[in-house]
């Protein structure tokens, strides 16, 4: 599939990259195989995700009018998305540097990769597509409090930029383990509400009904210290008890939480701590046991 490359003059010369600007999505041009990738992943996943997925996403959907048949108009999404809670979303060309993209949170745009997985990658793909953006994280932006959420990460991200690289990784842990990995308790048990999983037929099973990963509640400074997996499922999820108080326990200035945490080694990936909120101990089984992130 082409891809719109702009280049750029590096200490390597004139090299071609994939463009970090914004990118009208080239909607007739998908192509019969890649509207039908769209259908088979969202088929799967609507069968998979009630009573998995949280309440507030799973009615989101229905809100967006997502269905199997096509993939979804950016700009269809984002006349529902402006009135709803002013978000806006934008194409691009995949993974954004870091900066780029929590300048586009803090100003409500959210990045959405233009172009769909091949139908050899149902399971897995490495890096972001329109499935994993437009499914997993769209949604959610129709929630008054976790678009607000979504903007004030984007904002901490800038700052934490400015701050420099140990205070951005501390910033992209929380990133990790809410907006990507993230677990939420309801009256009905626990369901989850992060994109990763939710774009993952796996990992929505794994991360609910699987022995081995840890289940934790959440706490700001245990999420920003701990290490992560990007290759195989997470080892841990944090559990939060709402949207109101993640975005409550987030909004105070981080600075001195990067101050404190620049001087301490991170946890791994499994580890269970002394006072941890256990709501499952794993059994670990299948872990890799080489690095985490
Ligand atoms: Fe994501």
């Amino acid at each position: 599939m082409l891809r719109s490359l702009e280049h750029q003059r590096t200490d390597r010369g004139y090299v071609p990259v994939y463009t970090t600007s914004v990118v009208e999505q080239p909607w007739s041009k998908y192509s019969r195989v890649d509207n039908d990738v769209w259908g088979a992943l969202f088929q799967r996943q609507r069968e998979v995700l009630p009573g998995r997925a949280c309440r507030e996403w799973l009615e989101s959907v229905e809100r967006l009018a997502m269905g199997p048949y096509a993939i979804p108009r950016f700009s269809d999404l984002n006349k529902v998305l402006r009135r709803a809670t002013d978000w806006e979303l934008i194409g691009v060309e995949g993974l954004l540097p870091e900066r780029a993209f929590c300048e586009h949170l803090a100003n409500r745009k959210f990045p959405v990769t233009w172009w769909i997985r091949k139908p050899e990658q149902l399971d897995y793909i490495a890096e972001p597509d329109l499935f994993h953006d437009l499914f997993g994280h769209v949604p959610l932006l129709l929630n008054p409090v976790f678009a607000d959420y979504m903007q004030a990460y984007g904002a901490g991200g800038v700052k934490a930029s400015d701050i420099g690289p140990e205070a951005l990784m501390n910033l992209t842990r929380l990133y990790w383990y809410t907006v990507e990995f993230g677990l939420i308790r309801t009256s009905e048990g626990l369901r989850t509400y992060g994109a990763g999983i939710l774009s993952s037929k796996g990992e929505s099973i794994h991360c609910l009904e699987s022995a081995a990963p840890n289940r934790i509640g959440f706490d700001l400074q245990r999420v920003m210290r701990t290490r992560y997996r990007i290759d195989t499922y997470q080892k841990t999820y944090f559990v939060i008890d709402s949207f109101e108080s993640l975005f409550t326990d987030t909004r105070p200035d981080l600075t001195p939480i990067y101050a404190k945490l620049r001087d301490v080694l991170p946890h791994a990936a499994g580890d269970v701590l002394p006072n941890d909120r256990v709501y499952h101990r794993g059994t670990g089984e299948g872990w890799a046991h080489d690095a985490d992130t």
